[in-house]
C-alpha cells in the first residue's frame, strides 16, 4: 500500500457520498408518474431507489472525477448506470429467472407488485437509462452522447450482460442434468459478460466523458476487468460463506443449483486469493493516474473483500 493509500473508513465514506448523490438525482430522473401509469412510475422507483452499494455509480464518478468532469454531468451517467443495472436485478428476480423474493433486504420487485409490472418496470428502466444519456444536458457534445449510448448498449446487450445471463440459465440447466461448467475460462466468460460488461461501461464512462486519450480510456478499461471478476469471485464467495441478512438477498443458491461458479473450481482459499491478486492488478492498472486514483485502487480492494 502506498502512503497516500485510502483507509477502508476513507473509501466507505466515499461510497456513500456518492450514494448519497446518486439517490438524488435518480429521485429527480424517475419522478413520481402522473395518470393511469403511475403504477409503472411507482414500480421502477421502487426497483431503482433506496439500495444498493451504488459501486457502479461511484466507478462512473470516480472515473469522471480523474478528467475533471462537471459532476452534475457525471452524476446523470451514474444514474444511468444504476437504471440499467435496476433493471437488470429486476428481471434477474422473477420467476422465470432466479426465482428470488428478496433484495436488498425488501421484497423483489415482482413480489411488491405483480410479475408482469415488475417486467415493465424492468424494460421501462432500461428505456430511461438511455434516454437519460442521450438528453443534452448529459453533455453538450452530440458525439460523446452518441458514444454513451453505443457503449451502454453494448455492455447491456447480447455480447453483455444480456448475454452472460443467457450462458448462466445455459449452465444452471446443464447442472440440473448433471453436467455443470467445468472450465474456469467458460466461467470467467460467463461472469464477464454478465457482471463485467456494465462496470466496464461504469469506468469507460469518465473517460468518454472526460474526452481522455485512448491510452487513458485502455487503463480504465483494463481495472475494470481485473474488477469485476474480483466483485463476482467475491460474489461467489458470499453464495457460500456470506450473511444473507447483510447481503440483503436469499445466499446458497449458486450450491443448490449445483452452478458451477470460481468458488466450486478454485476452492474457498483459491478464490479468496485470486480475489484479492486480481484487486492488486486492477490498482495497478491505473499508476498513470497517480494519487488520484487512490479512491479507485481502494474501491477494487472494497470489491475482493465485501460482506455486502
Ligand atoms: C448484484 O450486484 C448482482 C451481481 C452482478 C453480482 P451488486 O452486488 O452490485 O448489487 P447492489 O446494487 O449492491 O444491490
Ligand atoms: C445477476 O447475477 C447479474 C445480473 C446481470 C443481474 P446473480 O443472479 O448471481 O446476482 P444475484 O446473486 O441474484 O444478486
Ligand atoms: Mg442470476
Ligand atoms: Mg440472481
Ligand atoms: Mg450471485
Amino acid at each position: 500500500m502506498s502512503p497516500a493509500a485510502l483507509s477502508p473508513e476513507a473509501l466507505e465514506a466515499r461510497l456513500a457520498e456518492a450514494a448519497a448523490a446518486v439517490e438524488e438525482t435518480l429521485d429527480a430522473l424517475l419522478p413520481q408518474g402522473e395518470g393511469p401509469e403511475s403504477r409503472l412510475w411507482e414500480a421502477m422507483r421502487y426497483g431503482a431507489l433506496g439500495g444498493g452499494k451504488r459501486l457502479r455509480a461511484f466507478l462512473v464518478l470516480e472515473s469522471a472525477a480523474l478528467f475533471g468532469v462537471c459532476g452534475t454531468r457525471s452524476r446523470r451517467v451514474a444514474a444511468a448506470a444504476e437504471c440499467l443495472h435496476a433493471y437488470s436485478l429486476i428481471h434477474d428476480d422473477l420467476p422465470a429467472m432466479d426465482d428470488d423474493d428478496l433484495r436488498r433486504g425488501r421484497p423483489t420487485t415482482h413480489r411488491a407488485f405483480d410479475e408482469a409490472t415488475a417486467i415493465l418496470a424492468g424494460d421501462a428502466l432500461q428505456s430511461r437509462a438511455f434516454e437519460i444519456l442521450a438528453e443534452e444536458a448529459t453533455h453538450e457534445n452530440p458525439f460523446t452522447r452518441c458514444e454513451l449510448v453505443r457503449s451502454l448498449a453494448a455492455a447491456a446487450g447480447a455480447r453483455g450482460m444480456a448475454g452472460g445471463q443467457m450462458i448462466d440459465m445455459q449452465a444452471e440447466a446443464r447442472a440440473a442434468s448433471g453436467e455443470p461448467l467445468r472450465d474456469l475460462g467458460a466461467v470467467a466468460h460467463l461472469q464477464r459478460l454478465k457482471t463485467g460488461a456494465l462496470i466496464g461501461f461504469s469506468c469507460a464512462a469518465g473517460a468518454i466523458l472526460g474526452g481522455a486519450d485512448a491510452t487513458r480510456r485502455q487503463a480504465l478499461e483494463a481495472y475494470a476487468q481485473d474488477f469485476g471478476l474480483a466483485f463476482q469471485i467475491r460474489d461467489d464467495l458470499l453464495d457460500h460463506e456470506g450473511d444473507e441478512a447483510e447481503a440483503g438477498k436469499r445466499l446458497h443458491k449458486d450450491e443448490e443449483a449445483g452452478k458451477a461458479t470460481f468458488v466450486d473450481l478454485l476452492g474457498l482459499e483459491g478464490a479468496r486469493e485470486r480475489a484479492s491478486m486480481l484487486a492488486a492488478q486492477a490498482a495497478a492498472r491505473l499508476e498513470c493516474f497517480g494519487p488520484a486514483a487512490e479512491a479507485l485502487k481502494a474501491a477494487a480492494r472494497f470489491a475482493a473483500l465485501r460482506r455486502r
